[in-house]
């Protein structure tokens, strides 16, 4: 069943719509990284004249930007392998695809145009108190956005479940049977990987449509003030279900990917059914960790935020780590690269992981709230980890449609670019969180001075990490080969 040397004989509509989602993904990626250097640039002290206002400008554009772009890079990469299995709809991606581009317009006049700087979760009431900032029209390109996205996200995700329960039972597709004893078909795990993954994202989408509507009636049906915590609890439930599902797609390309590279078969066992069904269980409440800070929070809540943030990256994440490194170990496996991609992906999981873990825990919290320890660990499992997973799972989708032989030595520059160049970025965030240098700062102040020389430091590794113009180059091409064959 975990066939990947079978890429060719894919149906020549689905890699034509998945070719058009990857370009989205390589256009839209380096654009929105600029922007992350820009911002670095005026945090190390450089046009100290530029207002405040284009800084949080910037930053609103590229978090919405980066979160939605992996989002749908993830979702279309993994929906793809699936068609090995089931038959996710064409027509829903091309939908998606046109009201995704309809979504990103919205978003980039909201901020570059209307200045709206409400940070990538656009926390109530903030986009209602602009102060002169930016006009109301931003705010209602804000939601329009929104509104569109996650219309188009919904109707996508459910269509990849309803694909998959076209050929399994949900049972089956959580791999109950496994569990159970009973009879059953051979479920890969990627589709126990993308039913837990289309659940999360449709119960996170929920969330977004109530705040629409909560907010929707506020302002135009004159109804009174929301609940301010209330809306905080939708919007990280929203915002970390699919910050973390997202990172769920990209395993579920390193689960199919992979064995073609080692030779070895990623078969369901009970492991990776227990792991990922509890997986399932717990994301519900992870965001939890959002709200210690909220006094008003109920105790019991901040209890449990505390709980199934521990326990959540136990399974899935050492059951994917573990097993990565089984697959690998003496496999004799040619470090090309997409599986360095791949692996260098699940390490870096592994890494924003504890990241993660250690600043979920309430103590530690309490002195890391705010500070660049936040941006310092979800861009260590995003950028070294799930963006990875996806340029590998990406690399190996354009050499296999082409067949075009890889030119080793040069994958190796790239990698060996993205690695110091990564870490070095992440390393200017971590000394900075652990020494309380506040995030979302345009400039600091001179009580914190490690923040503008750390923020210089990270400018060299940021230019580093522009070796991934290499790679854009690279599988740009060849995915412009595959679309013309
Ligand atoms: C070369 C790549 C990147 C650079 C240089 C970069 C840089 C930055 C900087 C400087 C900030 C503001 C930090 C602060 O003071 O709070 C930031 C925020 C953020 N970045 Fe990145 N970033 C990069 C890649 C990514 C990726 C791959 C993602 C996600 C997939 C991402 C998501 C975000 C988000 C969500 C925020 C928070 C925005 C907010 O606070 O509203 N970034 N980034």
């Amino acid at each position: 069943m975990n066939d990947v040397a079978a890429t060719d004989t894919y149906p020549a509509q689905m890699t034509r719509v998945t070719l058009y989602w990857v370009a989205v993904g390589l256009v839209l990626f380096p654009v929105l990284a600029i922007l992350g250097l820009v911002m670095r640039t005026l945090q190390a002290g450089f046009f100290a004249a530029t207002p405040p206002e284009w800084f949080y400008a910037v930053m609103t554009l590229h978090g919405l930007g980066m979160v939605g772009v992996w989002f749908v890079a993830g979702l279309a990469a993994m929906s793809f392998l699936l068609a090995r299995y089931v038959r996710p709809s064409l027509t829903v991606s091309w939908i998606a695809l046109g009201m995704t581009a309809l979504g990103v317009v919205m978003l980039v006049a909201a901020t570059l145009v209307g200045k709206l700087g409400v940070g990538w979760y656009f926390l109530y009431p903030l986009p209602f108190f602009s102060e002169g900032t930016w006009p109301d029209w931003a705010t209602a390109a804000l939601f329009g956005a929104l509104a569109v996205l996650g219309v188009a996200w919904t109707v996508w995700s459910g269509d990849v479940l309803r694909a998959i329960a076209g050929r399994y039972r949900l049972s089956e597709a959580l791999g109950w049977h496994y569990l159970s004893g009973r009879d059953g078909p051979d479920v890969p795990p990627i589709v126990i990987i993308a039913t837990v993954s289309c659940i999360g994202v449709l119960a996170g989408l929920v969330a977004a449509v109530v705040i629409l509507l909560l907010i929707g009636w506020e302002v135009l049906g004159g109804g009174t003030a929301n609940d301010a915590l209330l809306i905080k609890n939708l919007t990280f439930y929203f915002g970390h279900m699919l910050v973390n599902i997202t990172m769920y797609f990209g395993v579920a390309l390193v689960y199919e990917i992979m064995p073609a590279y080692t030779g070895r078969p990623w078969k369901t066992n009970t492991l990776v059914v227990l792991s990922w069904n509890t997986v399932l269980a717990l994301v519900m409440f992870a965001y939890l960790h959002h709200l210690y800070m909220d006094f008003a929070q109920p105790r019991w809540l901040q209890v449990l935020g505390q709980l199934s943030s521990y326990l959540v990256s136990v399974p899935a994440a050492v059951v994917t780590i573990f097993s990565t490194l089984v697959l690998t170990y003496r496999s004799q496996m040619g470090w090309s690269l997409a599986p360095t991609l791949l692996y260098l992906g699940v390490m870096g999981w592994a890494i924003g992981g504890v990241a993660a873990v250690i600043d979920s825990t309430i103590t530690v919290n309490q002195a890391f709230h705010n500070t660049l320890w936040v941006p310092a660990h979800f861009h260590t499992y995003y950028l070294m980890g799930v963006v990875l997973m996806i340029l590998g799972g990406v690399y190996h989708l354009a050499v296999a449609l082409t067949s075009e032989a890889e030119n080793v030595k040069r994958s190796r520059v790239m990698a060996a670019h993205l690695v110091v160049g990564g870490y070095g970025l992440m390393l200017s965030f971590y000394l900075a969180g652990a020494d309380a240098v506040p995030r979302r700062f345009a400039a600091y102040p001179m009580e914190v001075a490690n923040g503008p020389l750390l923020a210089g430091i990270s400018l060299v590794f940021i230019i580093l990490f522009g070796g991934l113009g290499l790679y854009l180059w690279d599988t740009g091409r060849l995915c412009v080969r595959a679309l013309r064959a």
